[in-house]
């Protein structure tokens, strides 16, 4: 199998699960609830949280169909996680499109985001048999715990002036790869893998789960803003403690640290500074840090794979893992 027809399968799932929720709220009442929750789910996304749980359950010997809705599940939950962190984020843009809140409001989106939860555990009981709900429902729930309280750590980091890379690293497992990882158990779970094929699921799911936020925090700046659909530089405005920031901290010297140190004083920078501290990244080389990282953490999820039987399933993951590396979005 060669890479065109990876990317055909992929294409084929994230049409399937776009395709189902356009239809999925429509003409819902209330509106005033279920429009706002529908302008998120059919907004675009990747939708490689499904994909995942999909992967994962087919790597097992299981089918792709058979966890289609435990697929959805883990996208709407996401879509909440979305939806909540980008009024924590005072994010104006998401997908390219105005941000729930923005196109809403804020009472709106946090109305939305909570019902989203509740659709999730809808669906994720659809796939669930009386063999494995307890397990299955228990890792979805300590999914949105994790979550939680990576983004407790998240926006407690902002004003926070000594968060060091060890701090940061278990942030993003909680906010980001947690979920990742959960969507591989998941999908494991329900496709009746045994025990040594979850692990190594689960494995992959948390080492690719970091470094795709790792990678977000480098397309937060060096990414086009066209193609990732964010504004690019927010996370220097909103003060956040990235692995960007927290190694030029590290490295800078004289005047350099001082400007670094300007973002801990005043809890971020003004819009119009953002090209400057681009610059001051570049300079740092902390781009390339931030690169290192990311293949560190790619590696040790290809890694947990060896056990893996398949090679069609496995090939796929590896494929997976690879193109996130080259993600403009
Ligand atoms: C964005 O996730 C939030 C992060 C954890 C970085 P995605 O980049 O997967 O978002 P969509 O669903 O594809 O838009
Ligand atoms: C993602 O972190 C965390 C979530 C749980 C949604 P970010 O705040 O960096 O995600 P984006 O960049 O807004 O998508
Ligand atoms: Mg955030
Ligand atoms: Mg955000
Ligand atoms: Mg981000």
């Amino acid at each position: 199998m060669n890479n065109q027809k990876f990317n055909k399968i992929y294409s084929t799932q994230r049409k399937r699960v776009d395709n189902k929720f356009e239809t999925l709220l429509k003409g819902k009442s209330p509106a005033s609830l279920y429009q706002p929750c529908e302008y998120i789910i059919i907004g675009g996304g990747k939708r490689l949280r499904s994909f995942l749980v999909m992967l994962s359950a087919f790597a097992v010997g299981g089918k792709m169909d058979s966890v289609f809705n435990a697929s959805l599940s883990v996208e709407l939950l996401h879509n909440f996680t979305l939806v909540h962190d980008d009024i924590m984020d005072n994010s104006d843009k998401r997908r390219g499109q105005p941000t729930l809140h923005k196109k809403y409001d804020v009472s709106t989106a946090i109305l939305a985001g909570d019902s989203l939860i509740a659709l999730a555990y809808k669906y994720l009981l659809k796939d669930c048999h009386d063999n494995n709900i307890k397990r299955v429902v228990e890792i979805f729930t300590n999914g949105v715990i994790e979550v939680c309280e990576g983004q407790s750590y998240d926006k407690e980091f902002e004003t926070k002036t000594n968060v060091n890379i060890k701090d940061y690293l278990l942030m993003i497992k909680k906010k980001t790869a947690i979920l990742l990882q959960t969507c591989c158990e998941i999908g494991a779970v329900l496709g009746n893998g045994d025990e040594k094929e979850i692990k190594a699921l689960s494995n992959y799911g948390l080492n690719l789960g970091m470094a795709f936020q790792l990678q977000d925090d480098y397309l937060d700046i060096f990414g086009d803003e066209s193609e990732f659909g964010k504004s690019v530089g927010s996370d220097l405005v909103e003060g956040k403690k990235t692995f960007l920031f927290l190694k030029a901290i590290e490295k800078a010297k004289g005047k350099d640290l001082g400007s670094i140190k300007y973002i801990l004083k005043n809890n971020g920078i003004e819009r119009n500074q953002i090209p400057e501290y681009k610059n001051l990244y570049l300079k740092l080389n902390v781009n390339k840090e931030i690169e290192k990282e990311i293949s560190k953490y790619t590696k040790r999820a290809l890694g947990a794979l060896k056990i893996l039987h398949d090679d069609k399933s496995k090939n796929i993951l590896i494929w997976l893992a690879n193109q996130l590396l080259n993600r403009k979005s």
